[in-house]
């Protein structure tokens, strides 16, 4: 359905931009730079130009905040559940979910299926919240386009919020991870309700050609936007950071599983592990080199980065600095949680900004 959602003039106001992007549906999600929203504002601001890559979309954050600065933005990952998300609020300029299709996904099931009832039981969420997965699956396989992309953004979010620490490496009984919190005790199709509304509030026009991309970094074909956004994964010391792991649910979520293995043997019914050379110190350096090179030609290449991984800020910089003459480095407080709520325990790191330009 299209109606009149807020056109927005091409290059917003900084202040403007920011205000637009608090509104965000927002997804728990590693790494996500939703607190970096002000620097990253700035930054992007100061740069100016048209057209902007988000390469490492995630839960499709900074895309959104460069449409809101008046970008033209494509978003990338390699995982399909981002793209979904992005498509719903980023590209999608006019469309919202009626509050008949909502009622819709919200009542009686369209068919029996029960895919997510019996592979996840015992691991997932309670039955009814289980059944009405299933059964909200049964209405969004037969739409399309925007309103699709809507529904399972909302469907997903749902899910998120509702799993404790919103992270699908934990299963069974987890209550007590229960602290109250109104989301981990409101039904699934309730949330489903908030979280639609919330994606429809948060489409805006711009008049600019967004696009949604689901594949590896290197495979991407245009590279010379005005502005490339890098957010890799961070390679820790230890350990490797494994999105697949942590988010393997919502990624099946958004397509059903449909020709995906699912790993029988593990208790929290995987997927399989798709591996990133940026996830791991021993591959990182010559994948951001590889990675640098590639987009040579962009106006100017943006890169987040913690001071809690490897390599360093100094080699990071001596690497940009082989393809963008200036590179300045911005540092960032930040503060992370680690830890299950009964070892938390915050612990502050340094979040860089590389500007790479001509
Ligand atoms: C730090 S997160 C990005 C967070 C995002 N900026 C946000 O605000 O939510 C890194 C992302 O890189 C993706 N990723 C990892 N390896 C990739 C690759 N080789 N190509 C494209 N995306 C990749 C992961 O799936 C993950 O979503």
């Amino acid at each position: 359905m299209s109606t009149a959602v807020e056109v927005e003039s091409p290059m917003r106001s900084r202040v403007a931009a920011l205000a637009r992007a608090a509104a965000y549906p927002r997804l728990r999600y590693m790494g996500s730079k939703y607190k970096l929203a002000p620097h990253l504002g700035t930054v992007f601001n100061e740069i100016g130009g048209t057209t902007f890559l988000d390469a490492f979309s995630g839960s499709g954050f900074v895309g959104y905040l460069a449409k809101a600065l008046g970008y033209a933005v494509t978003t990338n990952d390699y995982l399909h559940f981002p793209s979904v998300i992005s498509r719903a609020s980023m590209v999608n300029e006019t469309t919202l979910l009626t509050d008949q299709m909502i009622d819709t996904i919200c009542g009686p099931a369209a068919d029996s299926r029960k895919f997510i009832q019996t592979t996840f039981r015992d691991v997932f969420f309670a039955e009814d919240d289980r059944v009405f997965l299933d059964s909200a699956w049964s209405h969004i396989d037969s739409m399309t386009g925007f309103e699709r992309d809507i529904a399972l953004a909302a469907l997903i979010l749902s899910a998120a919020r509702k799993q404790p620490r919103g992270v699908f490496t934990i299963s069974g009984d987890l209550s007590h991870y229960d602290d109250g919190r109104r989301d981990l005790s409101l039904p699934l199709r309730d949330h489903f309700r908030e979280r639609a509304a919330e994606y429809n509030a948060a489409v805006f026009s711009t008049g600019q050609e967004g696009k949604a991309v689901t594949g590896d970094v290197f495979n991407l074909a245009k590279t010379d936007y005005d502005v490339v956004y890098l957010d890799p994964p961070y390679a820790p010391p230890t350990d490797d950071a494994d999105y697949t792991k942590r988010y393997h649910f919502l990624e099946g979520l958004s397509d059903y599983w449909v020709g995906r293995e699912i790993m029988q043997k593990t208790k929290t019914k995987k997927i399989p592990k798709q591996a990133s050379v940026f996830a791991n110190k021993r591959t990182i350096e010559d994948a951001l080199e590889r990675t640098f090179d590639k987009f040579r030609d962009a106006g100017a290449i943006v890169m987040s980065y913690s001071s809690n991984a490897l390599p360093g800020d100094a080699r990071i910089k001596e690497l940009l600095g082989t393809v963008k003459p200036y590179v300045e480095v911005r540092m960032v407080d930040h503060q992370y949680h680690f830890g299950t709520h009964s070892t938390a325990a915050r612990r502050s790191v340094q979040e860089y900004i590389f500007i790479g330009r001509d």
